[in-house]
């Protein structure tokens, strides 16, 4: 994504590799929420950039749609000169290399930050960011970022709180179709989530800051660094209240089971290592709620500096339950 705003401003392009989102689970389709920030926020010119096979359609108020082939170096330096920063938010799967072509584009043209695609922070916790199979790749892109001298700007949102309760058992166990909860353990590990909503503010207020400034935050200041913020640290337990709190069910209409994280996350990897791909969601994410080491950031959080709004546990649930397809 580029983004381009104001003369007066020099990091004002920003350019994200990333189309709208469609989330095939949830039968409705989202935008990726730092390009609907951005764009909300109206402070930059934001542009997309689509492989030329791509079925992506796209929102209004982009800037400019730019096509490349990544295999052809030419066409992402063609697509990405002028721009200020390039925010990586491609397909999660997708090997580290596929990162290091844009960056690769990215220096050749003078692009000056990019946003890599991140989750969880390596630097806080680090076995647990190795654990969750993220982190290696991460390292390996911000290495090459500052390798091409470039500046790199992380923003670690950990787990999606609406995307992570809203999707399959696997994630934060909840099937709401057929009201059942799985909780790691008793369902009382705390983890930090952040919401699609407030990723997105993060990053766009970190983007309008000034470039460096002697009276408060600035872009300087968070430089090579990873930006972290919460929306909600909160447990299974505390997850299912608030379901109940939104749709009204008794806790008696819910059928809750429980299962060690930790022989869960085991289970996951065997799967992966016989080659299971689901094995990768099940070690993931009960990785994350390990009672002894799980997600917490709260220490940490940039959300105050960023003047984030504290927001509403049951609002976000509630979104969540719209985009299970379940109200
Ligand atoms: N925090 C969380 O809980 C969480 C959860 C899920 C995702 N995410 C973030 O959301 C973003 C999207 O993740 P996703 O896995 O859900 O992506 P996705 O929607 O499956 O794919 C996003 C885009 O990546 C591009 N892409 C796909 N395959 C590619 C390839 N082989 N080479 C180059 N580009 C390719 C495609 O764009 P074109 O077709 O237009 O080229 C695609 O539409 C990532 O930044 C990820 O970290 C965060």
């Amino acid at each position: 994504m580029i983004v381009k705003t104001a003369p007066s401003r020099s990091h004002n392009h920003v350019f994200i590799p990333y189309p709208e989102h469609h989330y095939r689970w949830s039968r409705r389709s989202g935008r990726h929420p730092y390009r609907r920030q951005l764009l909300k926020q109206g402070k930059h010119k934001v542009s997309a950039l689509t492989r030329p096979d791509s079925t992506s359609t796209f929102p209004e108020g982009l800037h400019a749609v730019f096509t490349a082939d990544y295999n052809k170096q030419h066409e992402l330096v063609a697509a990405m000169k002028g721009q200020d920063v390039l925010i990586i938010t491609m397909n999660a799967m997708q090997p580290v290399e596929t990162s290091l072509k844009l960056i690769g584009a990215a220096a050749a043209t003078g692009v000056r930050y990019i946003v890599p695609n991140e989750l969880v922070s390596k630097r806080e916790q680090v076995q647990l960011g190795k654990d969750l199979m993220l982190a290696e790749g991460q390292i390996k892109v911000c290495e090459h970022i500052m390798s091409k001298h470039l500046k790199q700007i992380g923003v670690g949102c950990d787990f999606w709180y609406e995307h992570s309760l809203a999707g399959t058992e696997t994630r934060f166990g909840f099937d709401f179709a057929k009201r059942t909860v799985t909780f790691y353990d008793e369902g009382d590990t705390k983890i930090t989530t952040s919401t699609w909503t407030q990723t997105g503010r993060a990053l766009a207020h970190v983007l309008a800051l000034p470039l460096t400034s002697e009276a408060g935050l600035s872009i300087a200041q968070l430089e090579n660094s990873q930006v972290l913020i919460t929306s909600h640290y909160v447990s299974q337990r505390k997850m299912l209240d608030s379901i109940l709190r939104v749709t009204g069910y008794q806790e008696s209409q819910w059928t809750i089971s429980h299962d060690g994280a930790k022989a869960r996350s085991g289970r996951g990897m065997s799967m992966m290592q016989q080659g299971n791909f689901h094995g990768f969601e099940i070690a993931m994410y009960s990785r994350a709620f390990f009672p002894d080491d799980s997600i917490n950031h709260e220490a940490k959080v940039m959300n105050a500096a960023l003047d984030l709004p504290k927001e509403d546990l049951d609002a976000s649930t509630r979104t969540a339950i719209s985009m299970a397809g379940q109200s």
